[in-house]
């Protein structure tokens, strides 16, 4: 019997599909890199250039002819020309009835034209269905590829097959495609590149009017004071004394500003017995910038925790320490040792050193490449309970360090407590309101609102 059999043919004889052809419009540097991306993911690409000859060097492989001819051989067209330049666009409008132009320009500057350059082009092109996309890409981005670089593409536009299309090509580009709806959002995906940390912005100003604040507070307390009093000029302690009071002081509070927010929002759903209100704006905008806090908090303590390491090995510690020694050699006098100064500095240093630890971990989580690989489960166990435990070990080791001080009258020196006590206000009362929402009965009515359940209103 005749074995049954198949006709082969050597790989790369068969006929292979014929790769889509795209049409880019300018050849800069984004012009330039997407064609090279796009070639490597396999498509065709012809650029258009007003000067087919001389345009400079191109990504190998590429077509170059004039606008016309390009326009004419694709349905698709990338625009990578400035705004300024769209002018001569209107002359090609027939050729272009019925493509798909992806815009990717961006502003200098926001509020420069009337209206989003997009919407600019489908007004100069009326029958092109314009998709506002790729803008928020630079030209870095794209040659490093998603891997090492932002992984969303932003698009919007009034087709949705023109969309489509655009989303397809960005899809095996390996970037994820966010659909902003339609053509009118163009603007908004515009200002994007033109943000400067917004998120941050909130936070850093916080912190600088905490330092500033408690800079001023301490320099008039600890070192004026002792100038105008005692004549004594302790002005270098500015470098490391006062800024190591400083900056715990404000990583404490802006800690404590990351859980304040949420302890009222869990209020405020108990007052109104419903978690389907809004939560007034300022609160949700606090909310949504409590990682940054969290961080520049982390920040902070790490500071502190770096300065705490110098102590020893300052000018001013060693000589106090060898003039004490020299002294008792001199008065034939040996200090005893007390161990309750030994249990104090020991304790507050451990519980210091554990708050760290916990603020690490608390910093390192709230990193994407780290938090995308927890479970939400996870993530906020990590967020929220060790977050409080966080607070609560950086509470008690400054707890610590006051120690019996609260209680002494000479440290209210010209009647203003210490920095270190007036820090601990804000987190001893968000402690003191979580641990009311810790109460089994409070828990249990604010689990039943998370839940869905809604106070009846008796009116
Ligand atoms: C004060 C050590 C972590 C908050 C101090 C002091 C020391 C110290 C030696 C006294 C400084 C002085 O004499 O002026 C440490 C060590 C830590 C640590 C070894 C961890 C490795 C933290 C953390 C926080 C914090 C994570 C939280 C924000 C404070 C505060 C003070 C203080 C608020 C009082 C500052 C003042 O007004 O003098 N700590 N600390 N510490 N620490 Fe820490």
């Amino acid at each position: 019997v005749k074995p049954e059999s198949v006709s082969l043919c050597p790989l790369g004889m068969a006929a292979a599909p014929k790769q889509e052809l795209l049409c880019i419009f300018g050849t800069g540097d984004l012009g330039r890199t997407l064609g090279q991306c796009l070639l490597q993911t396999g498509y065709r690409v012809v650029y258009g250039s007003r000067r087919p000859h001389s345009c400079g060097p191109l990504p190998q492989g590429a077509q170059v002819m004039s606008h016309e001819a390009a326009a004419q051989s694709a349905s698709l067209v990338f625009v990578c020309i400035h705004r300024h330049n769209y002018g001569f666009l209107e002359t090609l409008a027939p050729g272009l009835k019925g493509k798909v132009l992806v815009d990717v320009s961006n502003n200098l500057r926001k509020d420069l034209y009337p209206e989003a350059n997009a919407e600019y082009l489908q007004s100069l092109i009326p029958g092109a269905h314009v998709v506002k996309a790729f803008n928020t890409l630079s030209a870095w981005a794209l040659q490093n590829g998603p891997s090492d670089a932002n992984r969303q593409v932003y698009l919007c536009g009034n087709n949705a097959e023109a969309k489509q299309a655009v989303s397809e090509i960005a899809s095996k580009l390996s970037f994820s495609v966010l659909d902003r709806g339609s053509l009118s959002a163009a603007r908004q995906l515009e200002d994007f590149p033109l943000q400067l940390f917004p998120e941050w912005r909130l936070p850093l100003r916080l912190a600088v009017g905490l330092t500033a604040f408690f800079f001023f507070y301490l320099l008039i307390r600890d070192i004026i004071s002792a100038y105008v009093e005692e004549g004594k000029d302790i002005s270098f302690r500015i470098m490391v004394s006062l800024a190591n009071k400083v900056f715990p002081i404000v990583s404490l509070i802006m800690l404590t500003l990351c859980y304040l927010p949420g302890v009222m929002a869990a209020f405020i759903q108990l007052y109104r017995g419903t978690k389907y209100k809004r939560f007034p704006d300022w609160l949700d905008r606090w909310m949504l910038c409590r990682k940054q806090l969290g961080l520049l908090a982390l920040g902070f303590a790490s500071l502190h925790v770096l300065y705490t390491l110098i102590i020893p090995i300052r000018y001013y510690v060693r000589f106090r320490l060898s003039a004490a020694t020299i002294s008792e050699i001199r008065e034939n006098r040996t200090s005893k040792f007390d161990t309750t100064m030994a249990w104090r500095t020991d304790s507050y240093y451990s519980v210091g050193v554990l708050g760290f630890g916990l603020y690490l971990l608390l910093g390192i989580t709230s990193l994407p490449s780290v938090s995308n690989a927890l479970s939400w489960r996870e993530f906020s166990f990590i967020q929220s309970k060790l977050g409080y435990l966080t607070l609560f070990i950086c509470t008690f080791h400054t707890y610590l360090y006051g120690w019996d001080k609260f209680l002494r009258v000479s440290s209210y020196k010209w009647y203003t407590p210490p920095g270190y006590m007036l820090c601990l206000v804000l987190p001893s009362v968000v402690l003191v309101l979580k641990m009311l929402l810790l109460l089994p009965c409070v828990d249990r009515s604010l689990t039943r609102i998370r839940q869905g359940w809604e106070k009846t209103d008796p009116g």
